[in-house]
């Protein structure tokens, strides 16, 4: 390999670092000499040295031994590629590139530039922390440090109309990965909000550039505070939102539950793509774990809000509200609020 073919032209390309973390996590606990990764990779001794020193910044601890190299010793809980893939399954396409950044203004955002620079299907972008994290209906998403902010890039081709199924389906690959973590008190909101005893630990935003009949590709951003400090929410959010962390006391590994997301995930889009209904094979799931259903709620849509109950979520995702003058609305996209007089579930 060159001096040049070891350093990245496209962001979505294994940057230098990653290669050499490969080669760190493929020696296992093996020593990797300087040299070795040197004319491995087509770079000088100086460049080995500055990455894995960028490595240690990470978290990443090595032992070095004078003329027999460097042994990894430590694996921070961080969502690059290389450590991803250990933790998926060999079928699992997606997150097979990541974009990883410690700091970002919005995965979305990233994730849609890169999309449409070209980016392969399944590239997951990562940060550590979004200064300006978007949330559904021009909200904005707070996201500091500790929490689990990704989004994912799907080019296949997909009907539009069964578009809204790609969130829901998430919800419900979300609250399975987040189950296998420990047993919380989870439900769903309709349509895709994840609630731990009634406050928010996950939201998703999935964002769609379409040429009106089908999608051409989508951004799946998926929010989880899973270990946000209380005290970096603000006052507001506290009572609203809720960490996994503090919920049950330990960190929530982010690559597993990444790893798990993605593997649940992957089979049900599939199914969208191939034109099956998706949503319907996990309905009943959905419905039994719903905070929606048999609640009384206010629903936004548009500029539009009505009132009603929420009655039955149909196979196709359609949320049946039963209006206070009797009529039945069908509501394919919306955004619940709870009623009136009625407490958080
Ligand atoms: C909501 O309003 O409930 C949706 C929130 C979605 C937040 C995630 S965090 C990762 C990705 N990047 C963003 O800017 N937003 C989504």
């Amino acid at each position: 390999m060159s001096m040049e073919s070891a350093h990245s032209s496209n962001p979505w390309e294994v940057p230098v670092r990653d290669q050499i973390l490969t080669a760190f996590l493929a020696a296992k606990e093996h020593r990797v000499s300087g040299a070795q990764l040197s004319r491995q990779l087509g770079l000088t001794r100086a460049a080995i040295w500055k990455q894995i020193h960028s490595l240690e910044q990470l978290g990443f601890q090595f032992s070095a031994a004078t003329r027999r190299g460097y042994q990894l010793e430590r694996v921070p809980d961080l969502l690059l590629g290389p450590i991803l893939r250990q933790h998926l399954p060999e079928q699992v396409r997606f997150g097979r590139t990541v974009v990883w950044q410690q700091e970002v203004d919005s995965t979305n955002v990233l994730a849609l530039r890169l999309a449409q620079q070209g980016a392969p299907h399944g590239t997951l972008v990562n940060a550590l922390v979004q200064t300006g994290g978007r949330g559904r209906r021009g909200r904005r998403w707070v996201s500091p440090s500790g929490g689990l902010w990704m989004s994912l890039i799907l080019r296949q081709s997909l009907p539009l109309a069964v578009a809204h199924e790609l969130t829901l389906v998430t919800s419900v690959a979300v609250y399975r990965a987040i189950q296998k973590q420990a047993a919380f008190p989870l439900s769903i909101k309709w349509p895709n909000d994840i609630l731990c005893d009634g406050r928010k630990v996950c939201g998703i935003l999935a964002e769609i550039r379409s040429d009106g009949e089908s999608v051409d590709y989508a951004v799946l951003g998926i929010g989880i505070n899973t270990n946000v400090q209380p005290g970096d929410l603000p006052t507001d959010l506290n009572t609203k939102a809720v960490s996994l962390a503090a919920y049950c006391g330990k960190p929530i590994s982010h690559v597993d539950l990444a790893a798990d997301i993605l593997t649940e995930l992957e089979p049900m889009y599939n199914r969208l793509v191939a034109g099956q209904s998706a949503f319907s094979q996990v309905a009943d799931e959905w419905r039994a774990h719903s905070a929606t259903l048999g609640r009384r709620v206010e629903v936004t849509v548009g500029h539009n809000t009505y009132r009603g109950l929420a009655e039955w979520l149909d196979d196709d995702g359609v949320l049946q509200l039963r209006l206070d003058d009797g009529a039945r609305l069908p509501i394919h996209s919306g955004e619940v609020l709870w009623a009136e007089g009625e407490s958080h579930p």
